[in-house]
């Protein structure tokens, strides 16, 4: 599936979760269908095809209750992976979720035990993250939820998760580390319902984080379209807000469970306005790909979904880019007057007094000639759709 046209290079910035090519795909339904694979290979082979970076979960690279002594060894196993191939660690998070002990969520729980717990876990791995050099610490509480009403305070719980993050963010800027912290979004699963479900949920509870500046978010295409609402929007608010600290890629057909797809293999349209706004936006932050390859693959299909997922990306920013060069398309965009947006609807200084002195503003506006103006968006959008399809 190699194909002509780009090939992904590190200067693209992806990256990948060595939970996502290291998915042994076992499911509610059934037990893996491929053997685990060993981190150290994972580096390499996504350094082959072209990946820039490398994430984890601590449990991902270090078993949970490892001994130190073989923590030490697998810490510099890994390292010396990074060294030979050039990739890097951007990104660092936490398993809160997989042992039982977390079965009730970690900053959240109702045991205290647990939190304190959770806590040194979460400390523990942001000296590991900042030892790597990585700039983003992820927080994805997929176990902090509940299923039934009376088994959590909501508020308490939300409390508790604020408590929890403003301590660690007291932890990073203590210890100097240059991290940042990226809160991700998902409205369930595992939990029935999780806390922060969506982008705007999480803007609204960082903002009253006492180091809220260092906080942002870490969107997932698919979370968002599991509560059926428009990612690209969403990524959108997140850049209007200086928050898209960390996106996490893949693919999903609308509102389901998590899915998990390659990028672009679920809601191509919304895939191509996504790439397409993060391209013109020119967001420099990771390319990071949260996928699962499907429990049908075997190892060569987990490489070939790998690659894929880079090359979808690259496709769309080409196709994207042609779209925005096209002068019919910026034709189009100035009929439709899209630009005009940007213009603000005050003149500089405009009072009250003088909005209300503007005849032109009401007494003269015509609102029954202005309404009947079409806008042309669908000739705009279909020029968008033969631009994807490779049609213009
Ligand atoms: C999921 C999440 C996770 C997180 C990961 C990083 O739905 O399982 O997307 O993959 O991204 O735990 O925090
Ligand atoms: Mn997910
Ligand atoms: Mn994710």
């Amino acid at each position: 599936m190699t194909g002509d046209g780009p090939k992904p290079s590190p200067s693209d910035k992806f990256s990948f979760g060595l939970w996502t090519v290291g998915w042994t795909a076992n499911d509610p339904f059934g037990p893996p269908t491929r053997p685990p694979l060993d981190p150290v290979e994972s580096v390499h082979k996504l350094a082959e095809l072209g990946a820039w970076g490398v994430t984890f979960h601590d449990d991902d690279l270090i078993p949970f209750g490892t001994e130190a002594a073989e923590r030490d060894r697998l810490i510099a196993r890994f390292k010396a992976a990074l060294e030979e191939t050039g990739l890097v660690v951007p990104m660092v998070t936490t398993n809160l979720f997989s042992h039982p002990v977390f079965k009730d969520g970690g900053f959240t729980s109702n045991d205290r035990g647990v939190r304190r717990f959770a806590l040194r876990k979460v400390m523990r791995n942001i000296d590991l993250a900042a030892e790597l050099g990585a700039q983003t610490y992820v927080f994805w509480g997929g176990r902090e939820g509940a299923e039934y009403h009376a088994a959590k305070d909501i508020g308490a719980a939300l409390e508790r998760y604020r408590e929890g993050l403003d301590f660690l963010a007291g932890y990073v800027i203590e210890k100097g580390y240059g991290l940042r912290f990226a809160v991700e979004p998902k409205p369930n699963e595992p939990r029935g319902d999780i806390l922060l479900p969506t982008v705007g949920h999480a803007l609204a509870f960082i903002s009253t984080l006492e180091h809220h500046e260092m906080v942002g978010v870490n969107p997932e295409v698919g979370h968002e379209q599991m509560s059926n609402l428009n990612f690209a929007h969403a990524v959108a608010q997140a850049l209007w807000h200086g928050k898209l600290f960390h996106i996490d890629l893949n693919g999903q057909f609308s509102a389901k469970f998590d899915q998990d797809l390659v990028f672009g293999h679920g809601n191509l349209i919304e895939a191509f306005s996504l790439v397409d706004l993060l391209e013109t936006h020119e967001y420099a932050g990771p390319r990071h790909f949260d996928y699962k390859p499907s429990r049908t693959e075997d190892f060569d299909g987990v490489w070939a979904s790998a690659a894929a997922n880079m090359r979808t990306y690259l496709l769309l920013k080409e196709r994207a880019a042609a779209f925005r060069a096209d002068p019919e398309v910026q034709e189009a965009l100035a009929a439709a007057k899209v630009g005009d947006l940007l213009q603000p609807t005050l003149n500089p200084g405009e009072t009250h007094a003088d909005l209300l002195a503007d005849k032109s503003a009401f007494e003269d506006f015509d609102p029954d000639a202005t309404g009947a103006r079409g806008y042309g968006f669908v000739r705009l959008n279909q020029l968008a759709l033969e631009h994807l399809l490779g049609a213009r």
